[in-house]
């Protein structure tokens, strides 16, 4: 459990996953979504609370219905294959409901690495796909291994090594490493040293976020994440930080250019700055069939590192060594059984938001108090 994620547990009343996938599928319709895609974003964002992502869960919604309102971001849009080469398919999302575009995307891929032993997607254009690890289990539930390079095209919010600007977006990273009768091994993460949705959470409940991870306008270090909500604004620094933030940004330097460029989408530099409330994401996949390698072992080798690393004598005050993906699990069990907390500040501008995207304000107010 992350900083942020341990506040709002603490301080939070706790919803159940269904009531709040319910309540999120009722937003969409009444904003205009057709069942099927309200059930899509219900089913992302609350499986990104689950997993402790509340950065990406149903925080997100007031800024997708801001998108919504400015005609940014369009409902009922399905993803386009525009170029198709057998293991390359280059695939245009339009703007459409990333939870849409990317689960066709991912599906298509899968399809074609199946049949193929591999399958390259390039994903372009589309509206926020969100928690990056809900692609990779879509791919390792086929038993499919994957890699995902994604960049936040044009809203640059993390400084280059060396830099005190922004410059680049938090350009998620993703591989995926699936298991016959056991979870898959998920490895998933913003390139800067912590998501911005992070800061968002932090500044919303009055927390600092752990050093290291801002700098303020003038490039000096602060603890503040009001400096990513208010003027003057300040950055994010790359996963490393002052001893090893250069491999931080070079993978987001290569997130951006895999994702943005080779996809046919588009990079960030000065002619593309987004303006709107829009969050555009493109995003290359490699999705590889195991079984398509001489490597009958695979799975076992795999295990027997895990069970190696785990069994390091534990650093004083560390509890266990978790596996990529474990975190997320172990998470999951307990907010399934408990409920999912969401901050009053967050669960209030979910209640406008959803009045903004056209919920009855009594249905908003019904659905608002309704907190278990
Ligand atoms: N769509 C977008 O534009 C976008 C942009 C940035 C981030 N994101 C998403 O934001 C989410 C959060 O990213 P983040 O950088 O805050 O994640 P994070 O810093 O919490 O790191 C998560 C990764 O580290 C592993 N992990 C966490 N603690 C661990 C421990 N103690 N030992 C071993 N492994 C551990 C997790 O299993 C997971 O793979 C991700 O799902 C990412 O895809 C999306």
């Amino acid at each position: 459990m992350n900083d942020a994620t341990r506040a709002t547990a603490a301080a939070s009343p706790r919803i159940s996953p269904d009531r709040l996938h319910a309540y999120v599928r009722a937003i969409w319709e009444h904003a205009g979504s057709a069942a099927q895609e309200a059930r899509l974003v219900a089913d992302h964002l609350v499986a990104a609370n689950l997993a402790g992502h509340d950065s990406h869960g149903v925080g997100m919604i007031p800024r997708y219905v801001a998108s919504l309102r400015e005609g940014e971001l369009k409902l009922n849009l399905h993803a386009q294959v525009v170029r198709d080469v057998g293991a390359v398919l280059t695939i245009d999302g339009g703007r459409g409901f990333g939870q849409v575009v990317a689960a066709e995307a991912m599906e298509r891929g899968i399809e074609r690495a199946a049949k193929l032993g591999v399958c390259a997607v390039g994903l372009r254009n589309a509206h926020h796909i969100g928690r990056i690890g809900h692609w990779a289990e879509q791919c390792a539930q086929a038993g499919l291994v994957s890699f995902h390079f994604a960049n936040v095209a044009g809203d640059p919010l993390v400084a280059p090594f060396g830099g005190i600007d922004r410059r680049i977006g938090t350009n998620p990273f993703c591989a995926a490493f699936p298991r016959t009768g056991k979870p898959p091994l998920v490895l998933d993460f913003a390139t800067s040293a912590i998501a911005y949705g992070k800061t968002r959470v932090a500044y919303n409940q009055g927390k600092r976020v752990p050093g290291g991870a801002l700098i303020d306008h003038a490039g000096q270090p602060t603890v503040e994440p009001k400096v990513m909500h208010e003027a003057p604004f300040g950055a994010l620094m790359p996963t490393g930080g002052e001893a090893s933030g250069h491999k931080g940004y070079g993978l987001a330097a290569m997130c951006e250019i895999f994702g943005g460029a080779l996809s046919g989408g588009y990079t960030t530099h000065a002619d593309t700055l987004e303006k709107t409330s829009a969050i555009v994401n493109c995003m290359l996949s490699v999705i590889v069939d195991p079984n398509a390698f001489d490597a009958g072992n695979a799975e076992a080798e795999a295990d027997a590192f895990i069970e190696w690393v785990k069994a390091s004598p534990r650093a004083a005050g560390v509890e266990r060594i978790y596996a990529p993906g474990e975190p997320e699990r172990e998470m999951r069990a307990q907010r399934e059984a408990h409920g999912v907390p969401v901050d009053p500040a967050t669960w209030q501008q979910i209640h406008d938001a959803a009045v903004s995207a056209g919920m009855p304000a009594d249905e908003a107010r019904r659905w608002a108090a309704g907190v278990d």
